[in-house]
Formats: structure tokens, sequence, C-alpha cells
């Protein structure tokens, strides 16, 4: 059989052969990690994940200010990004967040009735359970997409950036947050961290094998910034930038269609 790296053009958890086994494999594993995911995203990030987050929904103030903005978070999961996204809003835009794991989206909408039942000044986000490369919206019709962690892990990396640009809006922006690869000495340590101790407390916490030794490897086949700006370009989103966050963990891909 050919490997994965030629045959998927994307995220190939171990033993995907093609597009659909691997987009499969991803829900599987993430659905399977779905009651643990929330504690084991703060112990293995030390926290430092609220922080991109909330950096990432300050950089687009000025869409989320707009009451009649429409925003898509993709792949949301448990929805962090989402409510860090609806925490930014001064009044009330419309926000939806989109995952293709209903475990994931049932811990979402869980922590929905704790955050909103005592603050109506925001719109709440509502849930879609959708696959992020074939969503279920006419073009042009978000000002902004995001995702936090979630575009590395699709199986085909093109066609959502495709994807993204058909919904957005001309003028509309997407922000993509995810993990890269240091570089530099410090690279060096935070390899021996993310590549041998975090897929063990992992492991351990969630109690599935599997998922937190994709997690590195899934970073390790994920475009390097100069790619990925260049794939975001070739989709139809320009001023495609990336901005680092604490020294290159992770970093920020914005464009506009
Ligand atoms: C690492 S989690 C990120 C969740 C959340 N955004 C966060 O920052 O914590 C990745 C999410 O992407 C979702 N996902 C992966 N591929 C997807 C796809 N093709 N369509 C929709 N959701 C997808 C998974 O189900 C999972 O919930």
């Amino acid at each position: 059989m050919s490997s994965p790296r030629k045959t998927v053009p994307g995220a190939a958890p171990e033993g995907a052969h093609d597009v659909d086994s691997a987009a499969r494999a991803v829900r599987e594993m993430f659905t399977s990690i779905a009651p643990r995911y929330d504690l084991l995203n703060h112990v293995l990030s030390l926290n430092i994940d609220r922080l991109w987050w909330r950096r990432t929904a300050r950089t687009f103030t000025h869409i989320l200010s707009q009451s009649d903005a429409r925003v898509l978070d993709l792949c949301c999961g448990t929805g962090d990004m989402t409510f860090a996204l609806s925490n930014q809003a001064h009044r009330s835009p419309q926000l939806l967040g989109a995952d293709f794991s209903h475990a994931m989206l049932q811990r979402a909408q869980a922590k929905l009735l704790d955050q909103f039942s005592e603050n109506p000044k925001t719109k709440a986000p509502r849930w879609i359970e959708a696959d992020a490369l074939k969503l279920p919206f006419p073009a042009e019709r978000f000002d902004l997409v995001t995702s936090a962690f979630g575009f590395r892990n699709l199986a085909d990396y093109n066609a959502g950036l495709r994807e993204i640009a058909r919904v957005l809006r001309p003028g509309g922006e997407c922000g993509i947050l995810d993990f890269s690869d240091p570089k530099g000495p410090f690279g060096v340590i935070y390899r021996i961290y993310f590549k041998r101790i975090l897929p063990r407390v992992g492991t351990t916490i969630s109690g599935v094998r599997g998922p937190y030794s994709y997690l590195p490897n899934s970073v390790e086949r994920f475009p390097e910034p100069g790619e990925m700006l260049a794939r975001m370009r070739a989709a139809g989103l320009r001023e495609a930038t990336w901005t680092p966050y604490t020294f290159g963990v992770a970093g920020l891909y914005r464009g506009k269609k």
C-alpha cells in the first residue's frame, strides 16, 4: 500500500489510506477523548491555550464589534475558541461553532449552558454538526471564519482552505490558529516535551492510546508557515500573514478574501 504521505493530502492518523479513512479516524479519535479533552488541553499547554484563544479573538475585534457580523468557528470542538470570540464581541454577532464530532459539540453545549445563563448581554453561540470540507452554507455567507487547532486535522488542507474562501464574503477574513515547530535552542527543548513527555501524559490521563502520539505527528506533517501562506494565496486568500505565538509553539495565520 502507498504511504499516507502520498495518498492523504492532509492529516493522516495511523492506518488512514485516503481522505475518507483519515477523516473518519480523526472524528473517532476526538470522540474518544471528548470527556477529558478540556482537562488535557489545559494540563498539557500549562493553560497557555487560553491566552492564545483570547489573543486570536482580539485580533478580530473590528469584525466582532459589528452587530450584524456573521462568524463561523470551524472545528470548534468543546467551544473554547468560540467562547473567546463571543467574549470579545461587544455587540451581538451571529456566532456559529461547527464540528463533525457530536461528542465534542455536546461538551460545548454543556459549557454554554454554564456560561450564558447569567450573561444575556452577548448572544450565545450556536453549534452545528458539519464537516469543514463540505460546509452546509451558501457561498459568501460569513464575515469571519476562524479555526483553532482544528485545521491541522483536516484530511485535505487545500480543500479546507478552498472551503473557507468559498464561505467568506468578499473582504471577509479568516484566522487559523495552530501549532507550529519552534526553531533554535528553545525548539530543541520543546520537541523533547512535545514528542516524548506529552504523548505519555496525554495517554495516561485520557486512558486512550493513539491521539496523543498523533498530535506531534500531525504537527510534523503540517506545512511550514511559508508553504501554508502560499497555499492560502492559491485558495484566494490575500494579505496572508503568520504571527508566531509563544516562541513559535503556535501561530495565527490570517487572510482576506
Ligand atoms: C484539537 S480539536 C480543537 C478544538 C477547539 N477548536 C480548541 O481550540 O480546543 C480539533 C477539532 O477539529 C474537529 N475536526 C477535525 N476535522 C474536522 C472536519 N473535517 N470537520 C469538522 N470538524 C473537524 C475535531 O472533531 C475536533 O473537535
